[in-house]
């Protein structure tokens, strides 16, 4: 099993940029940690992060045929991107929605994601965790997948 996690706008920074928001582990400390779970569940880990829209969407079609779930926390861009969105549509590649906030109990601008409604589901507000926890949820996604074949949302 393959799991490709996608970062967005400015989550290079993390560990420096608002650590009260963010909390203080870099994205490589992060991304280690993650690859670390992974491998004890024995899935396949890719990392990719970039600033800029077009990149990520570049990354996320290059997935095809590689990636069985995709993680992706678009940054800002979760709350703008209709090109984002359409490409995570037209990959047809299961993605779930990462936040190491708790997007819901900020700014209400941050409340909306034109992610959510294409994705399998949003992790929300568990720090670093998140991305923890959305690995295990991409394990979920992949056993039902295999499970029910026609059904590879459920
Ligand atoms: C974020 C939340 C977004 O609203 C914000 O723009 C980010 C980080 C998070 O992980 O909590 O850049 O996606």
């Amino acid at each position: 099993m393959r799991v490709l996690v996608l970062n967005g706008p400015n989550l290079n920074l993390l560990g420096l940029r608002e650590p009260e928001i963010y909390g203080s582990m870099t994205l490589s400390e992060l991304e280690e940690e993650v690859r670390r779970a992974a491998e004890t569940r024995g899935v396949e880990v890719q990392f990719f992060q970039s600033n800029q829209e077009g990149m990520l969407i570049d990354r996320l079609h290059q997935a095809r045929g590689w990636a069985d779930v995709v993680l992706l926390n678009g940054g800002g861009l979760t709350h703008t991107s209709v090109s984002l969105r359409d490409a995570v549509v037209g990959v047809g590649i299961p993605v779930i929605e990462i936040h190491l906030s708790n997007v819901h109990a900020r700014e209400t601008f941050r409340r909306r994601s034109l992610m959510a409604p294409v994705t399998v589901g949003q992790i929300s507000g568990f720090g670093p965790c998140s991305y923890l926890l959305g690995l295990e949820a991409a394990i979920h996604v992949v056993k039902q997948q295999n499970r029910d074949p026609s059904s590879p949302r459920s």
